[in-house]
């Protein structure tokens, strides 16, 4: 490769990972590596201490008040599915099925979403058996928690958000938002999708008073992928399982419970049928452990809004550049989001992986709402999401290269305006 590589493309998968979560999956592999729960063999009971340690860790991670209620799965996507899917058809399942009249249940969204949401209600949304409300989100990114309370209705069933965008960095004020909902729709479930906030924010989901959250392990964590998880607060799986408002139409063994043919309806097993990921979810138990040290993810953090500041700062001065949503630090992730006069934002991200090794991300993010809000649509923009492994030199080589692609947008806009006059 011609130049050192700068990896500025965090908000869709970390990189690089710590080292101690490629040793851990490797020492799982070599000395771990029976199937959990499946055998009680020394190798199968190997596995099963690094699942559950696992599951543990993530519950403390966000303040879980059982650890049972951390459903591990493939991936946030996946968490997303589980959550949508199984409060959808746990209501479908209590109110006659689909075969028969059937209420409609009423879910309110915002413009913030990521397609993982947006797509996943949609598939009820689009043949009517759902109704669904979509919040606009202002210039910035953020959703008012009293534009959300006015949408309820005697009929919500669920209110789904993104934690912050993945487009725009912007942290949504989910305390306040769950607070008015709850003092007009007590009893309302509400799924945060903490896809680009875990690792970056402190979660906790009893202060929050949310029922459900969907967890990347291999973003801001720093696990591999293919690692997630689902928070099920009691609200949505009560102590009583009858009355579980979350209903999974996937069957398997669990391994725990074996005898019978119909799932069992406890935590985690009613809903984590199949062989878990457990060679990821050693890397990822490796990954948080580097968290448990608060004070080192403090200062990470404050490294990585640091080079946010830099990075913001200096494309204000590159002539040609749009900058989106704030302006500043405040209630954000790592991520800024930018297009280049004369430039398509796909075009500004392959010249810089060709030409100056830097990997950024250039087009529409999947979320196409939040596109049309900020007024990218159709082409998107270019993103860029640094991480406490960047350094301010790197951010600097970045802002030359885009300095360098500007200028040449200028020069080539005069030359063929003095072709057009010559012509
Ligand atoms: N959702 C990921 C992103 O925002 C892939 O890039």
């Amino acid at each position: 490769m011609q130049h050192p590589l700068i990896y500025l493309d965090n908000g869709a998968t970390s990189w690089p990972k710590p080292a101690s979560v490629g040793a851990a999956m490797v020492d799982f592999l070599n000395h771990k590596g029976g199937n959990p729960g499946r055998g009680g063999h020394y190798l199968a009971r190997e596995a099963v201490a690094v699942v559950e340690a696992a599951r543990r860790k993530l519950a403390e991670l966000i303040n879980a008040c059982e650890e049972k209620r951390v459903v591990l799965t493939h991936g946030c996507t996946d968490s997303v599915n589980m959550a949508i899917h199984g409060v959808v058809r746990a209501f479908h399942r209590d109110h006659g099925g689909l075969d028969k009249p059937c209420p409609r249940p009423h879910i309110i969204t915002t413009t913030i979403e990521h397609n993982a949401v947006l797509r996943t209600l949609h598939c009820y949304g689009s043949n009517g058996q759902v109704d669904l409300d979509v919040v606009p989100c202002d210039s910035d990114g953020l959703v008012s928690p009293d534009a959300v309370a006015a949408r309820v209705r005697p009929d919500t069933l669920l209110f789904a958000i993104s934690h912050s965008s993945n487009v725009l960095g912007t942290i949504q004020p989910v305390k306040e938002i769950v607070a008015r909902l709850r003092e007009v729709a007590p009893d309302i479930l509400v799924l945060v999708d903490a896809a680009q906030t875990i690792g970056h924010i402190a979660i906790d989901v009893q202060e929050l008073d949310i029922d459900l959250l969907s967890i990347a392990g291999h973003k801001a964590l720093k696990g591999p992928t293919g690692t997630g998880a689902l928070y099920i607060g009691p609200r949505a799986f009560p102590e009583v399982a009858e009355n579980a408002r979350i209903y999974c139409e996937r069957r398997g063994g669990t391994g725990a419970v074996a005898p019978g043919l119909e799932m069992p309806n406890v935590l985690p097993d009613a809903l984590e049928a199949g062989t878990p990921n457990a060679v990821g979810f050693a890397g990822l138990l490796a990954a948080i452990q580097e968290f448990s040290d608060l004070n080192h993810a403090r200062q990470a953090h404050e490294h990585e809004m640091q080079l946010t500041q830099q990075i913001i700062e200096g494309l204000q001065q590159v002539p040609g550049v749009t900058l989106y949503g704030r302006m500043s630090t405040e209630n954000r992730t790592p991520v800024v989001l930018f297009n280049l006069e004369g430039w398509h934002p796909r075009e500004v991200s392959a010249k810089l992986d060709a030409d100056f090794g830097i990997c950024t991300r250039g087009g529409v993010h999947c979320a196409p709402l939040l596109h049309q809000t900020i007024g990218t649509a159709p082409n998107g923009g270019v993103r860029v999401s640094p991480s406490s492994a960047n350094t301010p030199a790197e951010i600097d080589t970045f802002l030359a290269a885009i300095h360098q692609l500007s200028a040449q947008s200028r020069t080539e806009t005069q030359e063929s305006g003095n072709l057009s006059k010559t012509v």
